[in-house]
């Protein structure tokens, strides 16, 4: 059940346009100032940047996507060699679907198998981290992968407007809590496409987290993936109520803004609608620490490895340039470079009263 609701996700998100409508990530409201005498190669720009105890050659991972299905192995490893083969680091999806039948392990292991030095992060929901189990769960799916971390997923809109949804959330952040004390391992706190607000990323430092992955509005909607699945099951009143929710969410360049004050007790992951270098040096100078992709990288992944491989490279490219072009040599002096912000972003800062980097 579990597995199969996984290749119909899969599925949608390759076959049907599933992202905002009419919602952006306002990353287009974020200027880098231009530097025409940059006064370094190109050659000399330095992105590595540390991660989980580990080093990273760009700021950058693979949001978690998938696994728990005979189909999803192939994808899984043309997504986790393409990042061990540059560097990079990796977040599987959910493992519910082998945490209920281990036969589904392989799926998932196929990911640490890529290599052994990159930073992967395990994953989980939080709805089962509601169960008395949920210590062994974690456990499990941590040494499934040999993870450095393990993702709590937070999905409640997704829950809401899914046929037969899990819609149990209270308790989560004393569960988030009893882990962070008791599994061993770090704890990443990701949304998967409606962004993290201050208050929240507040609470989920205090219950022990250390890293929040925003995934904010403006890239793929789960309410869009949810009408779709609704539509398939002709479950009506589903797809309406997923519909009217579609663009439902904080863009991710306000959940930036959101969550940096909480640095640096957090590690920041910038995500939700991440297309392209560009994108991913706006969110650094914004305060991201790296960034995170997702769909941007699904067709190419079921055409295989080089092209997943290439996609990347092109970011990490676009990445360098922008950092040049902005006067900076490396990633922590990208992370102080200047920005002139307009539009709907400041406007969210304003009213949110997010200028100064004070968390009060
Ligand atoms: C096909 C697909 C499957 C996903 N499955 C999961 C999952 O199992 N667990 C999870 O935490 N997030 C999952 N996500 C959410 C992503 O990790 C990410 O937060 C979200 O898609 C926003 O990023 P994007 O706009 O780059 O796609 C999935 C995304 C996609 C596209």
């Amino acid at each position: 059940m579990t597995s199969e609701r996984k290749l119909m996700h899969l599925e949608i998100c390759r076959d049907m346009d599933v992202g905002s409508r009419w919602k952006t990530t306002h990353l287009e409201d974020v200027e880098l100032v231009h530097l025409a005498t940059p006064e370094l190669d190109l050659t000399e720009v330095d992105l590595s940047t540390a991660f989980l105890g580990k080093k990273l050659s760009a700021p950058l991972i693979i949001s978690a996507m998938t696994g728990g299905h005979p189909s999803t192995r192939k994808i899984n490893e043309s997504l986790a060699k393409a990042a061990a083969g540059l560097g990079l680091g990796i977040c599987v999806g959910s493992q519910r679907a082998a945490l209920e039948d281990p036969s589904q392990e392989e799926t998932f292991r196929v990911v640490r198998d890529a290599s052994e030095e990159m930073p992967v992060i395990a994953n989980i929901g939080a709805a089962q981290l509601l169960s008395p189990d949920r210590l062994s769960l974690a456990s499990r799916a941590v040494s499934m992968l040999k993870a450095d971390a393990i993702a709590v997923h937070l999905n409640p809109l997704q829950e809401i407007v899914q046929p037969m949804g899990d819609t149990k959330y209270r308790g989560v952040l004393s569960a988030i809590r009893d882990l962070s004390r008791d599994l061993g391992v770090p704890l990443v706190a990701k949304e998967t496409g409606c962004g993290i607000s201050r208050e929240v990323a507040r609470s989920l430092v205090d219950s022990g987290v250390s890293a929040i992955e925003v995934a904010g509005a403006g890239g793929t909607s789960w309410a869009a993936v949810e009408y779709y699945n609704a539509l398939k099951q002709g479950e009506r009143s589903n797809a309406e109520v997923a519909e009217t929710f579609w663009d439902w969410g904080i863009p991710t360049a306000m959940s930036i803004c959101e969550v940096r004050p909480l640095k640096p007790a957090i590690t920041l992951i910038a995500s939700g609608g991440i297309k392209n270098g560009l994108d991913i040096a706006k969110s650094i100078a914004l305060g991201a620490d790296l960034a995170g992709v997702a769909r941007e990288l699904l067709i190419p992944a079921f055409k295989g490895y080089w092209e997943v491989s290439a996609r990347l490279e092109r970011m990490v490219h676009e990445l360098k340039a922008a950092t040049l072009l902005s006067g900076a040599r490396d990633i922590s002096s990208l992370r102080s470079a200047p920005v002139v912000l307009s539009g709907g972003l400041l406007n969210w800062i304003r009213q949110r009263g997010l200028d100064g980097d004070n968390d009060d």
